[in-house]
């Protein structure tokens, strides 16, 4: 069963938590999972309140951002995982745009968010995205990159259960 990992990242934590996802499906399956960076046409870089503002407001309106192209191809996957950063308790505008794009159905999801301490129901949120999947597991990454050793630990954990081979953790 072949696994692919698609996710947006606008600061690195989502993509420091897919890489290690990678890693650790190479070293439980023997097989890596592919790695699918969605990535916004936009690519100016805001800071600080100017970034909250730019990002919440295409939450409160919907918006749905211009993207690169990515070659990503869901029937050629048993297990999709995706992942979003929470932005104003939301998964993030670029995934939506992504995932209108390219609908992915009928396949056994997984789901992962990064944020800060206030996800909301962004999980909830993020597998209304996905109708006519199976959810195999949602986990949230509070501050992913700040405690590396918890964020393995989690992540083994959670790709076990995804795996069948143990209860989901608390
Ligand atoms: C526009 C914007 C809105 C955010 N809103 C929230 C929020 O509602 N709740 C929260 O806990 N963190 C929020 N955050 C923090 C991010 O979710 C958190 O830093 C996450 O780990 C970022 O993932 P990334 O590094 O992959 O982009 C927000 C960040 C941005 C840029």
């Amino acid at each position: 069963m072949k696994t692919a990992v698609v996710y947006y990242s606008l600061e690195g934590n989502c993509a420091l938590a897919a890489r290690i996802l990678g890693e650790i499906f190479a070293f439980q399956t023997g097989e890596k999972a592919d790695l699918f960076e969605i990535q916004t046409a936009d690519t100016k870089k805001r800071r600080g309140l100017r970034k909250f503002l730019w990002g919440g407001g295409q939450v409160l309106m919907g918006s749905k951002p211009a993207l690169q192209p990515l070659d990503f191809d869901p029937a050629a996957y048993g297990l999709v995982v995706v992942g979003t950063p929470v932005w104003a308790a939301s998964p993030a505008p670029p995934v939506r745009a992504f995932l209108e794009k390219t609908p992915i159905r009928g396949k056994r999801i997984a789901l992962f968010i990064c944020h800060a301490g206030g996800k909301g129901r962004a999980l909830e949120k993020l597998e209304a995205l996905l109708p006519g999947n199976e959810c195999a597991g949602g986990i949230d990454l509070v501050n992913p990159s700040g405690n590396l050793q918890g964020l393995q630990a989690k992540l083994e954990a959670w790709v076990e259960t995804l795996r069948g081979s143990a209860p989901a953790p608390a």
